[in-house]
């Protein structure tokens, strides 16, 4: 199949990519700084932003309009402390406004068949906020990732209300190490248990099959090892 990911640059994007061509499928992707990307043949790499509905378009369309759309983008920090500010380049509402300029992009192109949306999103987001345990939720309410939890709310809305086909991922705290067995809970997260992780290599790896598999459409499960 043809995917397109946007944010593939990023540590779970690239790992998402590594993936997708290791299972011979073909990706575009969009990036503002391509130099950290491999050489694929089935890799095709548009120089550009999210925020721009012609570099989208463009995306979309080249070679040919994708099967499925992983977003994997992030608001940076100025470091991994929670309490660090955001990079000046990082709007707080980076995930929804580029979500906004994909679903214009998306409706402007041609497709065959719509095509599937799948989110890299974050154990917290709505209805799972309550299954959190009070100290992460204290973090979160009170750090910069505070605007983070808040730009995947209004993302994980405005993918719903698009009538595009999606799947939700609600990752918990990421580890590194080696894809381990994925745990696929509700999306609400009851039973998951309270201090959860999960690799980014498994993520990277369930977000494809994700993409090729028509198990969890239409739903936003929360995820852990
Ligand atoms: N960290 C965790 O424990 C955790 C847990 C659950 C869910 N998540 C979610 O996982 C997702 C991916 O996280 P990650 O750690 O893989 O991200 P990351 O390594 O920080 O990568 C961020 C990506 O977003 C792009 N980006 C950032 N700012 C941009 C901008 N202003 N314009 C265009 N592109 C921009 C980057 O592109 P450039 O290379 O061009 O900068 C890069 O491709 C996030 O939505 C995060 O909330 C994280």
């Amino acid at each position: 199949m043809h995917i397109f990911i946007s944010g593939a640059t990023g540590r779970n994007g690239r790992i998402a990519l590594d993936n997708a061509l290791s299972r011979n499928h073909t990706v575009t992707v969009l990036t503002r700084n391509p130099s950290s990307l491999p050489s694929n043949p089935n890799l095709t790499i548009i120089q550009g932003s999210p925020s721009s509905q012609q570099d989208v378009q463009t995306a979309l369309s080249t070679p040919s309009p994708p099967s499925s759309i992983l977003i994997t983008l992030n608001q940076r920090r100025t470091s991994d402390n929670p309490f660090a500010p955001l990079s000046p380049d990082s709007p707080p509402d980076l995930l929804a406004s580029t979500t906004r300029v994909l679903l214009a992009a998306i409706a402007a192109t041609p497709f065959a068949h719509p095509p599937k949306i799948v989110l890299n999103s974050i154990f917290g987001a709505r209805e799972s906020w309550k299954n959190l345990s009070w100290a992460f939720r204290a973090v979160l309410d009170h750090s910069t990732m505070k605007y983070a939890v808040k730009d995947h709310n209004n993302t994980d809305v405005l993918i719903r209300e698009s009538g595009v086909p999606f799947v939700l991922a609600r990752a918990p705290r990421l580890t590194d190490g080696p894809a381990a067995k994925v745990k696929v809970w509700p999306e609400n997260g009851q039973g998951c248990g309270w201090n959860v992780t999960m690799s980014r290599e498994s993520l990277g790896a369930w977000l494809i099959t994700a993409a090729e598999s028509n198990e969890w459409d239409g739903k936003s499960p929360v995820l852990t090892n």
